[in-house]
């Protein structure tokens, strides 16, 4: 996996826009009819979204969660276009001072939509502004300090506050009690990833036959960014073969290319199998230890790399640490890791 990450939302309205980034802008849908699957969290942020029309006011505070790449910036997105509202995207940890989140939240018009990626990761101090601003659309501002501190009080306009987490156990507790909704997001399937890359290959221009299609979507880890990041690499591959439909020849090439196996597990998943073979006999292992044996910081491994290794039953997780499956054996030992 490259180093792409959630955080590059930022650049939002920068004009430094990365490479990738631009790819990403073109590839999101821009409305419910193009966002597949997800089915529950839809539903629910449709009626949400309607009631908010029907009472012409601010849309209930929401909290997406779920490992990067299934949606979470898109849904908001859709939901800020749908209620005809703007939407002002920050990411939590950028956000130093109380100062600059009450300057945000001030700055907002009635019925706005506040995204804050990565809500878990917010300092505390900041975070507290945030607790009567989504309870009573107030700020609650301390001034001076000592004796003549005194609090004043700043109305502001009922907005929405949707929160993006990839883990939201880590959410404190009073932050996460003024969310009204809490959706999880879920791997996608495999006949709902098709049919985004599907889609995706149009925006692209690109076309694929049926078997590539099925490849791409068999191999992004059911995760649409990975099945974007997958296409746009056999988009190249072809191109510069000359090649005008995309062939699953073509697909396997580009993915050998990016070490994508055949269950769409990339170099960086194997190596935690790897590690946990060769070094602990196929474990229990604690995180710790894993992680610093594999010279990866933990956030990393537990948010982006382990849900799914635990999701297809490659890894296990017990109560002595992480253990790996008879499937992942089974696995390493077909790919030649394991003797
Ligand atoms: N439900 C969906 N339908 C179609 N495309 C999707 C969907 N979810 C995600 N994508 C694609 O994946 C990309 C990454 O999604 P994003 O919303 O940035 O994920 P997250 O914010 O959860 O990390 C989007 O640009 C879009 O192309
Ligand atoms: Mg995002």
């Amino acid at each position: 996996m490259n180093n792409y990450s959630d955080e590059n939302d930022r650049f939002l309205d920068s004009e430094s826009v990365p490479e990738e980034y631009k790819h990403e802008v073109l590839l999101r849908p821009n409305d419910f009819s193009e966002y597949v699957g997800q089915k529950k969290v839809v539903q629910n942020v449709d009626v949400m979204v309607e009631s908010a029309k029907i009472r012409k006011s601010a849309m209930d505070h929401a909290l997406l969660s779920g490992p990067p790449g299934l949606g979470k910036t898109s849904l908001a997105m859709i939901i800020a276009k749908s209620i005809g509202s703007e939407l002002h995207v920050i990411s939590g940890p950028a956000i130093e001072k109380k100062g600059d989140l009450a300057a945000i939240l001030t700055n907002l018009n009635p019925r706005d939509v506040l995204f804050i990626d990565e809500i878990h990761r917010m300092h505390i101090s900041v975070e507290e502004i945030l607790y009567s601003a989504m309870e009573d659309y107030r700020l609650d501002i301390v001034i001076g300090q000592g004796p003549s501190a005194r609090t004043m009080q700043i109305q502001i306009a009922p907005f929405t506050l949707i929160g993006a987490t990839t883990r939201s156990g880590l959410l404190s507790n009073p932050l996460r009690d003024r969310f009204m909704a809490h959706l999880h997001f879920d791997f996608y399937h495999h006949d709902e990833l098709a049919e985004i890359v599907g889609n995706n290959s149009k925006k692209l221009n690109v076309t694929l036959d049926k078997n590539a299609l099925e490849m791409i979507a068999k191999c992004a880890r059911g995760t649409p960014r990975i099945a974007n990041r997958i296409l746009r690499r056999v988009r190249d591959f072809s191109l510069v073969q000359g090649e005008h439909l995309i062939s699953e020849e073509s697909v396997k090439k580009s993915l050998a290319l990016m070490e994508i196996d055949s269950f769409g597990l990339d170099r960086m998943d194997r190596k935690i199998l790897q590690v946990i073979e060769d070094y602990y006999k196929g474990g229990p292992v604690g995180i710790e230890t894993l992680c610093a044996t594999l010279a990866e910081d933990r956030t990393t491994i537990e948010d982006v790399y382990e849900p799914y290794l635990l999701k297809e039953g490659f890894l296990l997780r017990t109560p002595r640490g992480r253990e790996i499956s008879q499937k992942s054996k089974d696995h390493l030992i077909k790919i030649g890791s394991i003797k």
